[in-house]
This record gives structure tokens, C-alpha cells and sequence, in this order.
């Protein structure tokens, strides 16, 4: 077929006199409306000269916004996104995007047509819808992600359960103490220093423990020193050691220190803040080296000793403070490993406050339970002291309660603020009685059972009450 110019088989009004044209024409035509793929067609200028349906049906624009129009106008117009035409135009070559029309996602592919001069007289743009391809990929994207996903719960589970079959008298029950936990596992296995973060009785010597206990030197010593409590004229000879006759009253023999003792094993210094400054070269010195001097002595002792290091303070601020060298603090801090607190982990709470009711009885011999309310005020408290607060708290009631079930009105009022999660160091008056009355209600709930006996004992309407315990939460 030859002769065609766009103007005879362009805008489906076919202009010819001929009549084999004609039918070669209409068949043309004909093809070119059926083709399932939407088809553009543009003159060297960009002007669109020819468009089926099928780029109608597919993009929503209808041909009409297309012919006799430039490409340059229907993009400004912002018919389509971008035009592949233009593109053609200026490189001229066969060239293919991605292009958004209404929403839709379209693979383009623009042609260039050339003359006996080649010089471009068409360019041939194909549209293939490609929304359905990028939902599957899409699909089959998030598909891929919950398997891996599901895969990491797995993993997370079997591990988990290792650790439960390895952790005995420790309670890991939510995600954040459970990766922590799993964190320590980790590194256990190698010999990185470790500085333990957290608040106080968040639980920090549990995880040294673990850390030990998991590490290859398990069977060597773990010698646990309290930077804090020790004075600082005896620390440096507790953890160096030293010579015989170096000071006074020392021993005439002469000490190992602490490090030392601790060769082959591990070594914990808890509360790593309080090292004195010029304690903290030497530590860095031994950090650096693995080396130590004795006090009054001279050889240095080369030593294989893992160090773990924990604090409750903030450490960086410290060193903003110069109270803490920098250098100490990078070397300490290869891992660190932060216990968020109990209020953070509230899963912990039941779990935790069984283990320990557990644990009292068997130490006293006794069988005390808790009531249902008991926990939920647990789990409402902030426990500023943590781990360690809740174990005492709960020897305590063991211990003084009389009745075997421990009830609402056995938890000490003492607990500044019951019933309200957040810690607040401000006394705030309104929220002391709110929580004084929270507390007096759900006593008297728990012991009258119903709303009205309660706002009887507690000589108020039963709709004042019920009004209360809304405004309380309750
Ligand atoms: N996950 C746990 N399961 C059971 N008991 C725990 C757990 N974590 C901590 N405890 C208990 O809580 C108490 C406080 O823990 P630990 O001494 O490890 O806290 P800490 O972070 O070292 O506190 P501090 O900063 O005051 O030294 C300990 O008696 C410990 O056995
Ligand atoms: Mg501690």
C-alpha cells in the first residue's frame, strides 16, 4: 500500500478517488481501530494526526483532545503527563516511558517514521496499559514483604523460645525486653565491650548476668565492682592492683586487682559514671591495650578480660560536663545496649508480678493471690524503680497482707501516682485526689460489688457515682 498520505487515511474520514484505495484504505482503518493497544499518531511538528479507540477506551481521553492539536499544548494542558513524541522528536529514535494519564499507568513506546531525506514525517506512539502489571508487581511486592515478614516472626519465635528455656528467674515477656534479651544472646558470643544503659532496677545486672552465662567464658570468673561505692582513693589499687610495699597498710605481698582476678572471664564496673577522672586514663589505657600496670609497679600485665559497663546516668551529658572523657565513652560504647523501663514494657507487668507473688510464697511458704484489680493498678503505675520497686512491692504485700488474696485497699497509698501512668515530679493537687478517690472507689467496688451498695457505703447517690467513675476513667 502506498499513497497514503495522513490526510486521506488520518481523522477516519478517508479523502480518496481511487477504488483500490479505498478498500486498501478501509482495511488499513480497520486495523488500525482494532489493534488493542492504544495508538497515537503525530506529524513531524507533534500535531496528533491519527488516534484509535483503543487510546481512548484505555487512557479516557477522547480523540477529539488529541487530533489536530500540538503534543506540546496537551502536555501543558496536562491531558498527559509527559509525551514520548516530543522525546522522539528531539532524539530520533524509538524511545519508551512510563507515563500517568488520568491515574493510569501506561507503557508508551514513540516510533519515529522517516523519509527518503531522514527527515522524521511521523512519529508512531503505542500505549500499553500497564496499571493491572504494576498492581501485580505491586501485589506480589507485598506479598514478598509479609512472607519475609512472617519469616522474621518465626525466627523471632524460635529464638524467643530458646531464650525461655535458658532464662531461668527471668521474665521476658514483651517485644522490647525480648529484643533486648536476644541483643545480649548476640552478643555474648563475642568479645565487644558492652555498656548496659537504663534506669535504676531496670534490670541492667540481669543482662551482664545473661551475657556471661552465654559468653564462651562462661566457666571463667565474672567480677562484678561498683564504681559508685567503692572510695576513690581504693579504687585504682582494687581494680589495678598493686606491688608490694606500695603504700602503707597495704599488703606486704602485694594484690592482683580486680581486673586480674577477672582474666579469662569478664569484667562488670556498674555505675561507670562515678569513675574519677584520672581513673578513667588508666581504665582507657587498659581499653586500648589489654594491658595493665600494678599500683607501684612497673611491668605492664597483658590480660584477656571482657568488659561490661553500665550506668543509669546519661552518660553524654557527662562528658558535655567534663566529667566523663570522650575517648573512655567511645571505647565503652562499641555496643550499647539500652532496658527501656517497666512503664515502657507494660506486658512485663502481670508476667513479672506473677513470677515474684510466685516466688514470695515459695520464700515464705505461703500461698497469697492477687486480685484482678491488683494488676491493673499494676499496670496503670509508672514504677519509677522498676524491677527492683515491683519485687519489693510485692515481698511486702506477701508479707503483710493478712487475708491470702492481696486486694485494692492492701496497695499502699504511698504510690504518689496510682492510676495515672505518667511520671510527674510537680505535685499536682487536683490529680493527688482524683487518684485518692480512684482508689477508694474501686476499693469499695471490689468489696460491695455493685454500684449502688458502694454509693450507698460511700454515702452518695448512685448516679454521682457512676458519674465519678466516668470522669475517673474507671
Ligand atoms: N526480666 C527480669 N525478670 C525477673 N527479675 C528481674 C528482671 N529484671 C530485673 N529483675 C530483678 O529486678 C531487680 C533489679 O535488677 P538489676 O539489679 O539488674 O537492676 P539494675 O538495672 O542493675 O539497677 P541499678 O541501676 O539500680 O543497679 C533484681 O532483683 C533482678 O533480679
Ligand atoms: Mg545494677
Amino acid at each position: 500500500m502506498k499513497g497514503l498520505s495522513y490526510e486521506e487515511i488520518g481523522d477516519r474520514g478517508l479523502t480518496v478517488n481511487n477504488m483500490n484505495q479505498i478498500s486498501d484504505a478501509r482495511i488499513l482503518n480497520s486495523i488500525f481501530q482494532s489493534i488493542y493497544d492504544g495508538v497515537y499518531v503525530a506529524d513531524k511538528d507533534g500535531k496528533g494526526v491519527m488516534v484509535n479507540d483503543s487510546y481512548s477506551r484505555l487512557t479516557g481521553v477522547p480523540a477529539s483532545d488529541l487530533l489536530g492539536k500540538n503534543m506540546r499544548d496537551v502536555v501543558k494542558e496536562k491531558i498527559v503527563s509527559d509525551s514520548v513524541t516530543l522525546k522522539v522528536l528531539s532524539e530520533k529514535r524509538t524511545l519508551t516511558i512510563v507515563q500517568t494519564i488520568r491515574n493510569k499507568e501506561f507503557l508508551v513506546t514513540g516510533t519515529p517514521v522517516f523519509d527518503e531525506d531522514e527527515q522524521i514525517i511521523y512519529v508512531v506512539t503505542t500505549v500499553r496499559d500497564i496499571s493491572e502489571l504494576t498492581r501485580l508487581r505491586n501485589e506480589l511486592q507485598h506479598t514478598h514483604k509479609l512472607a519475609n515478614q512472617y519469616l522474621n516472626d518465626l525466627e523471632e519465635f524460635k529464638s524467643k523460645e530458646i531464650l525461655q528455656q535458658h532464662l531461668e528467674g527471668v521474665v521476658a515477656q514483651s517485644r522490647e525486653i525480648t529484643k533486648v534479651f536476644l541483643l545480649a544472646q548476640k552478643v555474648a558470643k563475642v568479645n565487644s565491650t558492652v555498656l548496659l544503659l537504663g534506669e535504676t532496677g531496670v534490670g541492667k545486672e540481669v543482662v551482664v548476668n545473661l551475657i556471661h552465662k552465654f559468653s564462651d567464658r562462661s566457666n571463667k570468673p565474672l567480677i562484678k565492682v561498683n564504681c559508685g561505692a567503692i572510695p576513690e582513693q581504693l579504687l585504682e589499687s582494687e581494680l589495678f592492683g598493686y606491688e608490694k610495699g606500695a603504700f602503707t597498710g597495704a599488703d606486704p605481698r602485694g594484690k592482683p586487682g580486680l581486673i586480674e582476678q577477672a582474666n579469662g572471664g569478664t569484667i562488670f564496673l556498674d555505675e561507670i559514671g562515678d569513675m574519677p577522672l584520672d581513673l578513667q586514663v588508666k581504665l582507657l589505657r587498659f581499653l586500648q591495650e589489654f594491658e595493665i600496670t600494678r599500683v607501684g609497679g612497673r611491668k605492664s600485665i597483658s590480660l584477656d578480660v571482657r568488659v561490661i559497663s553500665a550506668t543509669n546516668k546519661n552518660l553524654e551529658s557527662l562528658v558535655d560536663e567534663g566529667t566523663f572523657r570522650q575517648d573512655l565513652y567511645y571505647r565503652l560504647n562499641i555496643v550499647p545496649i539500652k532496658i527501656p523501663p517497666l512503664r515502657k514494657r507494660r506486658g512485663d507487668i502481670a508476667p513479672l508480678a506473677y513470677f515474684f507473688l510466685n516466688k514470695m510464697n515459695g520464700k515464705y511458704k505461703l500461698n497469697k493471690k492477687f486480685h484482678s484489680g491488683v494488676i491493673q493498678l499494676f499496670e496503670e503505675y509508672s514504677w519509677p524503680g522498676n524491677i527492683r520497686e515491683m519485687e519489693n512491692m510485692v515481698e511486702r504485700l506477701v508479707v503483710i497482707t493478712e487475708e491470702d488474696e492481696i486486694k485494692i485497699k492492701d496497695i499502699p497509698l504511698e504510690i504518689p501516682n496510682i492510676g495515672q501512668p505518667q511520671k510527674t515530679s510537680k505535685l499536682d493537687l487536683k490529680q493527688i485526689i482524683q487518684n485518692v478517690e480512684r482508689k477508694i472507689i474501686r476499693e469499695v467496688i471490689e468489696e460491695e460489688k455493685t454500684t449502688r451498695k458502694a454509693a450507698e457505703k460511700l454515702n452518695i447517690s448512685q448516679s454521682t457515682l457512676v458519674k465519678k467513675m466516668q470522669r475517673l476513667g474507671l
